[in-house]
């Protein structure tokens, strides 16, 4: 079996190593946080992953997986880093891929001929080509030497193990040598479908899924807004209108959050900004619509005051980005809770999912229900879905009912 490098620990990066660990596959996993490697090594992980623990410490067991903090020479390498963005002074933000010509950089000491790179870190257009042309400047090796490929990874954290192996995948090397050896490493752990393609098509279908979802949940954010001018429930006017054969309304919420929908958009928008008009307004209705809730929350306690001549409690409940999962990263929540915060409204919090947030305290959200003055309910938590929304004090901003 090939050996596998694997840069990157994190939330992809961790249990793909497992799985080609679980596989048979020797895997060396890297990081550059010294603090990740040595935890990762005593079996214990810094990300909340069902299974992962157990799986981590059944292949750090059997030697077919090890952590460490600077890459060794492999047969395949694959890089899983973070691709953040840097806002930019036009409105829109621009990818940073930094950290991916680092990892690159890192490995072009160990590279030998015959060596695959896949990259899965989410990345604009060009890049698998861009990081063969950096290899090749430093090392000589052509795209015929050293395979390059570019397989977008598409799992649903909280569901990552089964998703890694059961989902279909798409997968697009440089040269089709390269697409051909990346499917056959691929179908020694994945059950679903594998598609070939070229790297730029692979690196586009990427985007292209979450800029298409992200336009969805744009449609249904402003359809929500001038639900409310008009004093409509957007519940039910999305209801029936689905009832329509080939219409499919999705969800209004606080916003768009999270690691790939509220940033994926930009790495198209800020590559293509003359001829991306729809990916780049999608994006503002998302960001708006969070803005819109925080201005709502603020009406509705200017109002409590009116009448009550003191300001009100405000119970929040929900703070990650979406339902039932413990991350906070782009959470649309998380900012209304500190744009309130920052306006010195006193808040009482609720998020079954954390155990604490900084320093804020976390509350049971019946507490929170029975405490506060005005209840928002911002996040679709299983454990909200009992909550009466009769009760007048109580505000549904994602349709939980
Ligand atoms: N998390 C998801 O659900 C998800 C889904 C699909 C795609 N992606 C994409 O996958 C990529 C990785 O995302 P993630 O969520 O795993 O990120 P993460 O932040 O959880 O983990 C990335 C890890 O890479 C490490 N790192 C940074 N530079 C490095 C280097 N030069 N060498 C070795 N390690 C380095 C960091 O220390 C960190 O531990 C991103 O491009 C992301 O957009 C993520």
């Amino acid at each position: 079996m090939p050996k596998i490098c694997v840069l990157g620990l994190g939330y992809i990066g961790l249990p793909t190593s497992v799985v080609f660990a679980r596989h048979g596959f020797k895997v060396i996993g890297v990081d550059i946080n010294p603090i990740i490697v040595k935890k990762i090594n005593t079996g214990e992980t810094h990300i909340v992953e069902p299974n992962l623990n157990e799986q981590l410490k059944s292949v750090l067991k059997n030697k077919s997986f090890v952590a460490r903090t600077s890459p060794i020479e492999a047969d395949i390498f694959i890089i899983a880093v973070p691709t953040p963005y840097i806002v930019g002074e036009n409105g829109i933000f621009n990818p940073d891929t930094s950290m991916i010509f680092q990892a690159i950089e890192s490995i072009s000491k160990v590279i030998k001929k015959d060596n695959l790179i896949i990259l899965e870190s989410t990345s604009p257009i060009g890049t698998t080509e861009n990081i063969y042309k950096f290899i090749q400047k430093k090392t000589g090796f052509t795209s015929e030497e050293v395979k390059f490929a570019y397989c977008p990874e598409r799992v649903l954290p909280g569901n990552i193990f089964n998703e890694l192996v059961h989902n279909d995948r798409v997968i697009g090397g440089l040269t089709s040598d390269a697409t051909n050896q990346a499917i056959n490493i691929y179908e020694q752990i994945c059950s679903g479908n594998l598609y070939a393609t070229n790297a730029k098509t692979a690196e586009m279908v990427k985007l292209t899924e979450n800029s298409f979802r992200d336009i969805n949940i744009a449609f249904a954010n402003e359809i929500s807004i001038i639900c409310d001018e008009i004093n409509i429930d957007v519940n039910e006017l999305i209801k029936l209108s689905n009832y329509h054969p080939r219409v499919n309304i999705l969800n209004p919420g606080c916003g768009v959050g999270g690691h790939c929908i509220a940033i994926d958009p930009w790495f198209i928008a800020s590559q293509f900004p003359d001829i991306t008009p729809l990916i780049q307004q999608a994006r503002r209705v998302n960001l708006k619509k969070t803005t819109w809730t925080i201005n709502k929350i603020k009406k509705i306690a200017a109002s409590f005051y009116n009448n009550n001549g003191r300001l009100p409690l405000l119970g929040c409940l929900g703070l990650t980005f979406k339902p039932n999962i413990d991350d906070i990263r782009e959470s649309p929540a998380l900012k209304i809770i500190h744009e309130l915060i920052k306006d010195d409204f006193k808040l009482m919090i609720s998020e079954p999912n954390l155990l604490r947030y900084k320093g804020v305290k976390l509350h049971h959200y019946k507490e929170v229900i029975q405490k506060s003055d005005l209840v928002f309910i911002l996040v679709a938590h299983k454990e909200f879905k009992s909550i009466k929304s009769d009760n007048e004090k109580i505000y549904d901003f994602c349709g939980i009912s």
